[in-house]
């Protein structure tokens, strides 16, 4: 049973409010998935079967494409493919059948994984593949392999004149090959200074992001690159570049994301940023210095990128991740799908006394699947809440809250008032032990 217990001996509480959620639907997934333990209401999973990175994130025609790295045979990675849903609204997702599938080349008997990638929306047929003026373009990483040893990895293009329900493959492909066995996940976007396309993406184990830059999309020059700062206790992968704007000052930053290591050390993956400058060929952090920034310091954000193309008036950059990590993604106790996405984050820039910093707060879509708001703690009875919480400490040295509180479950959030840190703690979260790594106590420094 679901609902949230004040730890009383040490809370006050100036004011909470408790907005019950409807369900999001998923319109091609059948309501009693509802009913499937552990089975989220506001994330997006796969109907069934193994889901990682999202890919290919794109705003076009009224709808936003949410496309993902897939098994469809099975409930563990492998057989990667492009699984393929969209939305009006960021909330409610449609799932369409598979964009891209992992394929055998006939000539070298060579399988190839579709892995991580990129959509953009070619307006001005600047490809030439475009049959109406404007088209979807998919550039993702092959990850060819023969007898599951790697080969290459190397970049290819897909395209589709039907809104992404279908797609070519390019038959020159690949677009680009610098012939490494690791060498991926593009992001590519319209550079409108230079009326050009940038390509961002990774040499994994070099820590490296490489920029290339192309005016038709199937052929790219490298024009710069950018390591040896940050956390490089993991290998680099999925690289996204984006100008955010600073709150309250008219000025804007690029920031540079991937996913890579972790604050809790290499035994987990994460994301982290870097702050700085992008002139077109290439990016360079404000400070070489700085320790690590990470986009999230709880265990499950991996592999965010931001959408392509969102509509200009709307003025803001949206990011989904996946809410999992490597350590035990293949052993969440789900079945029959694994894996889910994180709700749509938007993004910006704080400036604080450490200097700028990478802020998020849910997309305001969000806020359309608030219900009734329930101030009686008593009257909660629904599964899915947004709480709203403002906590008055008086003497108390620590505050908090527990959410899903069972017989024998509870999750808490607590504040500890000397040491300025926000816990999450997961150890008593319903089934934890499917994992040693996965129940633990997750600490913030909220507070200096
Ligand atoms: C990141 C990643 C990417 C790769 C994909 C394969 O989670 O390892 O680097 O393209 O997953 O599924």
């Amino acid at each position: 049973m679901a609902r949230p217990i004040l730890l009383i001996a040490f809370i006050s509480i100036a004011f909470l409010s408790c907005n019950s959620k409807k369900d999001i639907e998923h319109s091609s997934i059948d309501s009693t998935y509802y009913q499937e333990k552990y089975r989220p209401a506001y994330h997006f999973t796969p109907e069934k079967n193994w889901m990682n990175d999202p890919n290919g994130l794109v705003f076009y025609e009224g709808e936003y494409h949410l496309f993902y790295q897939h098994n469809p045979y099975g409930n563990v990675w492998g057989h990667m493919s492009w699984g393929h849903a969209v939305s009006p609204d960021l909330l409610h997702w449609k799932k369409l059948p598979l964009a891209l599938e992992e394929y055998i080349d006939k000539a070298t008997g060579d399988s190839t994984m579709i892995f991580s990638g990129t959509v953009v929306v070619d307006k001005n047929n600047s490809s030439g593949f475009c049959t109406n003026g404007a088209c979807m373009i998919a550039i993702y990483t092959s990850h060819v392999h023969k007898n599951n040893e790697a080969v290459v990895q190397h970049q290819s293009l897909a395209y589709s004149n039907d809104k992404g329900r279908t797609w070519n493959r390019y038959d020159k492909n690949p677009i680009l090959n610098i012939q490494r066995k690791d060498f991926r996940d593009p992001k590519v976007f319209w550079y409108e200074p230079e009326q050009k396309w940038v390509m961002v993406l990774v040499v994994p184990d070099l820590f490296t992001v490489q920029f290339y830059e192309s005016k038709n999309l199937t052929e790219w020059k490298m024009t710069g690159s950018f390591n040896k700062i940050g956390d490089t206790t993991r290998i680099w992968e999925c690289p996204d570049l984006y100008e955010l704007p600073i709150e309250n000052l008219n000025e804007k930053r690029w920031v540079l994301s991937l996913s890579g290591g972790h604050p809790q050390g290499p035994a987990f993956v994460g994301m982290q940023y870097f702050v700085g400058t992008f002139d077109g060929k290439t990016f360079k952090a404000d400070d070489a210095h700085q320790k690590p920034l990470y986009v999230n310091y709880g265990k499950d954000f991996y592999a965010g990128i931001v959408f392509n193309n969102l509509p200009k008036e709307d003025n803001r950059t949206v990011m989904i991740g996946w809410i999992n990590n490597w350590t035990y993604a293949n052993t969440l106790p789900t079945h029959p799908w694994r894996s889910a996405m994180s709700i749509p984050h938007e993004l910006s820039l704080q400036k604080t006394s450490d200097g700028l910093r990478l802020a998020q707060k849910p997309a305001k879509e969000m806020a359309a699947l608030r219900d009734s708001a329930l101030t009686n703690l008593a009257d909660i009875k629904e599964r899915s809440l947004e709480i709203e919480l403002a906590m008055i400490l008086n003497d108390a040295k620590e505050v908090g809250i527990k959410i899903s509180q069972g017989t024998t479950e509870e999750t808490i959030l607590s504040y500890n008032r000397e040491s300025g840190l926000l816990f999450l703690d997961r150890t008593h979260s319903g089934l934890v032990d499917f994992h040693k790594e996965f129940a633990s106590v997750e600490i913030i420094t909220i507070n200096k």
